[in-house]
């Protein structure tokens, strides 16, 4: 922090505006910039000015006192926001030190509220009921619509009304299945309107995925739709929940209810199977029910939700959050990391599926009142259209989606307007230099600072991000941490290292929004997160940070992958693989892909026996497919007739990485393997 505070202290004396970097197509951008990536690109002048914070002089100001006084520094904040009752005494408590006993983390306790209430009534008490919340845009062009914040806060309480009815409570846990539809925010809402637990399942996620989650939630209710169409394929929802829901029966989690959305569009009542009783359609029940409901007022360490994802090991984690800090930290994050005024109209790109939709679609903008769009599958080449359509601010996507549309071509982009665009945001990998500086020069036409925030789905809200305006910055850093995040770099021994350097990502202390617990697995909470490196908490990216104390994320440090910026266990793909009959052991690692950022390589070992044949790579393929979902599938499969193991029957990885990447000069010391001949082996298969 010291070492932080210093650098920033420097940079505060550099003029604003002293330096702009030259505009430039994009025939002489890629590669040749990327040497380049130490440059400094500083906002304009007129930006800086109009900005929440303009200088880096605010930024350590604000920050020097979130970290000295968070508990001052966090209740001023929270007081912008509706408590039916305040806090009691201690702002915060905490324990992140494993030798200490219990980790334990706090944040408000004893505050009354509800962020649903903060997210809808609010607004519209204080006179903004009539501006637009969600806009809504179809697959096809011509399919729209829209819902103001009275239209919206109507809407939740009529399934808040409906779930109350069939007997959700407090503290019940509520799965959503859904696609990017409306339903999706409005169901979330309506939980946290009645108190009830929302655990939303990506719709990409597979019948066995989504049966998992089942199983270890339990929920009365499952919210979905018969089905969505994603460009020209129709998916059918509801079968995949059917199957779902048969497999936890046989559990002993048996639903109640599938409360299902008929998606027009997509499929007709008559072609959707239905189990009578257990399957209710949504238009037929929830516009019955009055369109105003009292909130379940709640503790601020109540839980707000649930979300699954991928660890190195095991099964998907339950990573839970709590209502009041996760309600203050991802409005506050919002509203300072995008510079979000009340005119701007926001789009994030994310799927509700995933955090950045659960922060940065619904809460998060919903509590700054902001105007926010919600595509249901748009084709990457709609994006500028869409732009120029609703007079988008404020673009906020992920590197992948940035990447392809680079590879599509400059003409894609110029042919639309763009000016409405200020800001422009970059979630879910590293992104690259050269990613970024095509996403400033062409899609922002240099006018347009980038907020590339660094967080992760158990941090709840961004951790290390730019604030627009306030400093110059790095293509490819997510430059200087968030007000009340500390953030540390340790290396093997968990040491903390100053200055310039490279190693592991921790965080010390704890922040609003930080998740408190593993759904029923506190124990793995803390051997994951807190057990690594003792008095920190662990991310699991490895990071170094610069002579100017900007950092740089350079990705997973364990067995965890990031395709198109989607988390997916090595282990969780391994074990799909193995339970396919043929296959007897199975390896995966991930490797750089060009668009996707890092792609799914797998060496399969078959049993004894059975031959290598197409048929059953794509058998391999579908496996994975069908156990966990399509965006899971793997890139590569190598054929593996053995893999290096070491004396003691463990896996090297590293190994594999290296033949993986074809960077098979560099794959060290192989003598340490039980039969270091399994390596010749691979090299001649490579490319089979
Ligand atoms: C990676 C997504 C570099 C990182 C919000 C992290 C990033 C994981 C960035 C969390 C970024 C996310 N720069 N890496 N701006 N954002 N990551 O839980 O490896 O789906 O640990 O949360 O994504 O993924 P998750």
């Amino acid at each position: 922090t010291e070492n932080h505070l210093r650098h920033m202290e420097s940079l505060a004396t550099l003029p604003s505006g002293a330096r702009k970097i030259p505009q430039l197509n994009a025939m002489i951008l890629g590669e040749a910039m990327a040497s380049e990536e130490n440059d400094l690109v500083y906002p304009s002048e007129e930006f800086s000015l109009q900005a929440h914070v303009p200088r880096p002089a605010k930024y350590l100001e604000m920050y020097k006192r979130s970290v000295e006084d968070p508990a001052g520094f966090w209740s001023d904040i929270a007081s912008e926001f509706y408590w039916e009752q305040k806090w009691g005494q201690q702002v915060y408590s905490e324990n992140l030190d494993v030798r200490k006993g219990t980790v334990n983390i706090e944040w408000f306790k004893g505050g009354i509220t509800n962020i649903c209430y903060n997210c809808l009534d609010r607004n519209v008490e204080s006179g903004n009921g009539d501006k637009v919340a969600l806009y809504w845009e179809g697959n096809d062009p011509g399919f729209d619509g829209s819902l103001t914040y009275k239209q919206l806060l109507a809407q939740v309480c009529q399934l808040a009304n409906y779930l109350k009815d069939v007997g959700v409570k407090k503290g019940d846990a509520v799965v959503i299945y859904l696609p990017m539809l409306m339903e999706l925010p409005i169901a979330m809402l309506a939980c946290a309107r009645i108190g009830a637990v929302h655990s939303v399942v990506f719709a990409g996620f597979s019948a066995e995925s989504l049966a998992q989650r089942i199983m270890d939630c339990k929920p009365k209710v499952v919210l979905t739709s018969n089905a969505v169409r994603r460009g020209a394929k129709v998916i059918g929802l509801k079968d995949i929940v059917d199957a779902a829901l048969l497999e936890s029966a046989k559990n002993g989690a048996s639903v109640d209810i599938c409360l299902t959305y008929e998606n027009k569009s997509a499929m007709t009542r008559e072609s959707t199977n239905w189990k009578e009783r257990r399957d209710i359609w949504w238009q037929d029940v929830v516009p019955k029910y009055p369109a105003t409901c009292d909130v379940e007022w709640v503790d601020a360490e109540d839980p707000l939700f649930l979300l699954y994802t991928s660890g190195s090991t095991g099964k998907p984690k339950g990573v839970l959050h709590t209502t009041g800090g996760y309600m203050v930290y991802t409005g506050t994050t919002f509203k300072y990391a995008f510079d979000y005024k009340p005119s701007d109209v926001y789009w994030c790109t994310a799927d509700c599926g995933w955090i950045t939709g659960h922060s940065y679609v619904t809460y998060g903008p919903l509590l700054n009142g902001a105007t926010c769009l919600a595509p249901t599958y748009p084709a990457a080449g709609r994006c500028w259209e869409i732009v120029d359509k609703y007079k988008v601010t404020i673009f906020y996507t992920a590197p992948t989606l940035v990447r392809s549309l680079m590879r599509a071509g400059d003409e894609y982009v110029t042919r639309y307007s763009r000016k409405s665009l200020r800001v422009l945001g970059s979630v879910g990998e590293p992104i690259n230099p050269s990613a970024w500086r095509w996403f400033f020069n062409v899609v922002g036409e240099s006018r347009c600072p980038i907020s590339d925030t660094w967080w992760q789905t158990e941090t709840g809200g961004f951790m290390i991000t730019p604030l627009p305006g306030a400093w110059p910055q790095k293509p490819g850093s997510a430059t200087y941490p968030f007000f009340g995040v500390q953030p540390v770099i340790v290396d093997e021994k968990g040491n903390e290292i100053e200055g310039e350097c490279s190693g592991y990502l921790c965080i010390k202390h704890s922040w609003p929004s930080a998740f408190r617990t593993l759904y029923g697995d506190h124990e793995r909470y803390e051997t994951t997160y807190f057990k690594p490196f003792p008095g920190y908490y662990f991310t699991g990216d490895g990071c170094s940070r610069d002579n100017d104390g900007y950092y740089w994320l350079t990705g997973r440090v364990d067995d965890v992958i990031n395709v198109s910026g989607h988390r997916i266990g090595t282990a969780e793909v391994e074990s799909a693989l193995v339970s396919h009959p043929q296959c007897a052991e199975a390896a995966v690692v991930g490797v750089e892909h060009e668009v996707k950022g890092q792609g799914i390589y797998v060496f399969v070992t078959l049993v004894e026996g059975v031959p290598c044949t197409e048929e059953l790579r794509k058998s391999l393929i579908q496996t994975v497919r069908s156990q966990i979902g399509a965006f899971a599938a793997p890139d590569k499969i190598h054929w593996a007739p053995g893999l290096p193991k070491t004396r003691s029957g463990k896996i090297m990885r590293r190994i594999l990485r290296k033949i993986a990447s074809r960077q098979l000069g560099e794959l060290g010391d192989t003598s340490t393997l039980a039969d270091p001949s399994v390596v010749d082996q691979l090299i001649a298969l490579a490319d089979v």
